[in-house]
């Protein structure tokens, strides 16, 4: 009997730190996305009321790679990824494809994609992901209707644009970060 109840106990023991680093983690990421979310939507904005919306797709085409790279503070990667695509850089991996197509499939069953997100250790590294919703200032470059002269400029710099059709509230893609684990893994 007391052998049993020492091996019930040690998944406990063994799981107690490391899941309490994994929250930490968590909150960390998460608190990260804001800032690289103002200033992508700064840019946009600036450029909108500077050139109009052809000038901000050139603008996101130019400035959004920059962005996302001075916001990968280390130890941290910072970046956005979709199962639609308008840049083919932001293509997801494997862990990432899994969860946007969970997240899908919680849209579909009614959850908002304001509340999503997912987190994971995949080969040594702490992964997170923060879903986003599909904005109405957004609509002028991902929606059903956007303007012809938007739409050949994104046609211009992103050839294989999957990226428009989206509606008010629908899942656009995620928040993705990621960090080596070192000192924090068992
Ligand atoms: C002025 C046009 C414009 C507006 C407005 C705009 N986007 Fe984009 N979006 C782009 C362009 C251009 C890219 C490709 C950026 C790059 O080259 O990395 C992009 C890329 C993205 C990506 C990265 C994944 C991918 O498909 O490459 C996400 C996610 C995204 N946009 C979401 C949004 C959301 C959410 C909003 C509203 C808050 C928004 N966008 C508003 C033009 C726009």
């Amino acid at each position: 009997m007391r052998l049993i109840l020492v091996l019930a106990a040690l998944p406990t023991l063994a799981w107690a730190a490391p899941a309490a680093d994994l929250a930490n983690l968590e909150r960390e990421a998460a608190g990260l996305i804001p800032a690289f979310q103002q200033q992508l939507m700064q840019t946009v904005k600036q450029a909108v009321a500077e050139g109009g919306p052809v000038q901000a797709v050139q603008a996101c085409h130019l400035l959004a790679p920059t962005i996302a790279a001075e916001h990968s503070q280390q130890p941290w990667t910072v970046g956005r990824t979709a199962l639609r695509l308008r840049n083919p850089d932001n293509q997801p991996d494997a862990w990432e494809r899994q969860v946007l197509e969970d997240f899908l499939l919680r849209q579909s069953a009614g959850e908002e994609p304001t509340q999503m997100s997912a987190s994971a250790v995949v080969d040594g590294e702490f992964r997170y992901m923060k879903a986003i919703a599909t904005g109405e200032p957004c609509l002028a470059c991902h929606g059903q209707a956007i303007k012809a002269e938007v739409a050949a400029q994104i046609k211009q710099d992103y050839p294989e644009d999957q990226a428009s059709g989206f509606s008010l509230g629908e899942l656009r893609g995620a928040f993705t970060l990621r960090r080596t684990l070192t000192e924090a893994t068992p």
